[in-house]
């Protein structure tokens, strides 16, 4: 595992592994350092922001970095 490393997951979240800084453009921090890894919504449609809840998977998100 690679500090604060960013994972792109097609058709899915970001996935951090922690430790790493993260915040909001208030400045909030919605780090937790009791976690491995934080999977961050890209999709837009969680319940709970900025964390992915899995609904990615119910509205058939597509979106392949790899694919330009
Ligand atoms: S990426 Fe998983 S809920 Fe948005």
């Amino acid at each position: 595992m690679s500090d604060g490393k960013i994972t792109i997951r097609d058709n899915g979240p970001y996935v951090i592994d922690m430790p790493a800084e993260i915040v909001d453009t208030e400045g909030k921090s919605w780090s937790d350092d009791t976690k491995r890894r934080i999977f961050l919504c890209r999709c837009g449609k969680s319940e709970n922001k900025p964390y992915c809840d899995g609904a990615h998977r119910t509205i058939n998100f597509e979106s392949k970095i790899s694919e330009g």
